[in-house]
């Protein structure tokens, strides 16, 4: 350990100075208050957990990217690299006695050894909403609403970021007209989910691949060129099954225009999603620009808390992420301004006021506001150029006259105007709510 670069911060994680840990506050403050606007409550886990939750219930893609190790009682244990897993472990204990619908929510930090790159880090905060406990579509337009308003929430509009819709019981539909085998079903899924960043030549030889026939493929790739809902009732005008599987979509549209936000929506057939537990209507947000990762991902999972031994409910719900976020609010000049700031800074020309001053300092924080001092004996002149740098809106100073009258001299720190008030009236001043 006797290079300077031993204490690098490993790739893929982040410091939070202050200006930084601003933009985060932001979003977390946003996404609580949207969730709760919604009847949400919140909860948490523990951020290691058993290695066995993961594998097989998340999918081969993140089990790769898990950061596991064997604990000194010879546990296997995994940092937790999704929420949805121990959402599903934690109701398994809790919700027989959970009034249904049970609708929570849940900030944690998650864990993944992917390769970083532009919104893709090692660590993550991502936002879950979950409803579970109700099979109806009105819970799956629900959560989307969450994830559209908890963005918009941020000051983010319609012209910069859509939500891509599509349902696997749909796609699932289209896989069987086109006479691809049940068994290839997932295999299939992995590439559709890959087709957008893969191209079509490379969409069509993976399916070629895989065994999908050869007439099959074709048509997939025409999906995955012009996904749009039109272009599957064109293609699919005379399949009764693909036609039906269309209702749930439309229903959820229905909803989604209701409420006005139905212009964050679209239908997009090559969002399927990584993961292996959706069953139903499943969901992504992008910028609109096409620039950046996914925002957020989610839909419905109604077998999960069954395999994890749970009562057998139905559930919907998504992950957002605060990296591709970030970066959006940054790009669209969003980002919190990161000044320093406080309500009073006080000052005493004389070691004799300094008890006087450290009292109104406390009962003005008891009160409700920001209040910093120097800690070191300085004269005013260099007290009130400290209080300018640590932003402070108003200088509060006592000195013999002010101190032997029990008042103040308050001075605003922007205008430079003065005027002398009894301390008695400036403690007194209605609290902070
Ligand atoms: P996910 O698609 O794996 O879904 O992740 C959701 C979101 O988390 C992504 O859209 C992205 O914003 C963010 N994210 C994921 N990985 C990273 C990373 N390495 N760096 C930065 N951000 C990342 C899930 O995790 C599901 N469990 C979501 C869910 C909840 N489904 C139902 N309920």
């Amino acid at each position: 350990m006797s290079s300077d670069r031993s204490f690098a911060r490993l790739p893929g994680f982040r410091d939070f100075v202050p200006g930084e840990f601003a933009l985060r506050h932001r979003i977390f403050s946003t996404w609580r208050r949207v969730s709760r606007s919604y009847g949400f409550q919140e909860y948490d886990g523990p951020p290691l957990e058993p290695l066995a939750l993961y594998v097989e219930k998340s999918g081969a893609e993140i089990v790769e990217q898990l950061y596991n190790f064997r604990d000194k009682g010879g546990r296997d244990v995994a940092l937790r690299p999704e929420m949805t897993p121990s959402l599903a472990r934690i109701l398994a204990i809790h919700s027989r006695q959970t009034p249904k619908p049970i609708r929570w929510f849940s900030i944690p930090q998650l864990f993944r050894y992917e390769r970083s790159q532009r919104g893709r880090l090692r660590e993550h905060f991502q936002l879950n909403v979950d409803i579970v406990g109700e099979a109806g579509v009105a819970a799956d337009a629900e959560v989307l609403a969450v994830a559209i308003d908890s963005v918009r929430g941020l000051g983010l509009k319609e012209s910069d970021f859509v939500a891509r819709v599509n349902d696997r019981r749909l796609v699932a539909e289209i896989m069987l007209g086109l006479g691809i085998p049940a068994s290839l079903h997932t295999a299939c899924l992995v590439v559709v989910d890959k087709a957008g960043r893969a191209g079509r030549t490379k969409t069509c030889d993976a399916l070629r691949e895989i065994g999908v026939p050869a007439g099959a493929v074709e048509t997939v790739a025409e999906l995955v060129d012009d996904g749009s809902l039109a272009n599957v009732r064109r293609l699919f005008a005379n399949h009764r099954p693909v036609l039906a599987a269309l209702e749930p979509l439309e229903e959820h549209r229905t909803i989604l225009y209701a409420m006005g936000l139905g212009g964050f929506v679209e239908f997009d057939f090559t969002v399927v999603r990584g993961l292996a537990y959706y069953t139903g209507i499943v969901f992504e947000l992008f910028d609109r620009a096409g620039e950046l990762r996914a925002i957020c991902g989610g839909g419905r999972y109604d077998r999960l808390l069954e395999l994890v031994g749970g009562e057998p409910l139905p559930a919907v719900g998504f992950g957002m992420g605060d990296v591709v976020l970030g970066e959006l609010l940054r790009d669209r000049g969003l980002a919190p301004r990161t000044a320093p700031s406080c309500d009073y800074f006080m000052i005493w020309v004389q070691a004799e006021q300094r008890a006087t001053a450290l009292d109104a300092a406390h009962r003005l924080r008891e009160a409700g506001r920001s209040v910093m001092y120097t800690y070191r004996p300085q004269a005013v002149g260099k007290q009130l150029r400290q209080a300018a740098r640590c932003g402070a809106a108003t200088a509060v100073i006592i000195g013999p006259d002010e101190a032997a009258a029990g008042a103040a001299t308050i001075r605003d720190l922007a205008t430079g105007s003065q005027q002398t008030l009894s301390l008695e009236s400036l403690l007194t001043q209605r609290a902070v709510p």
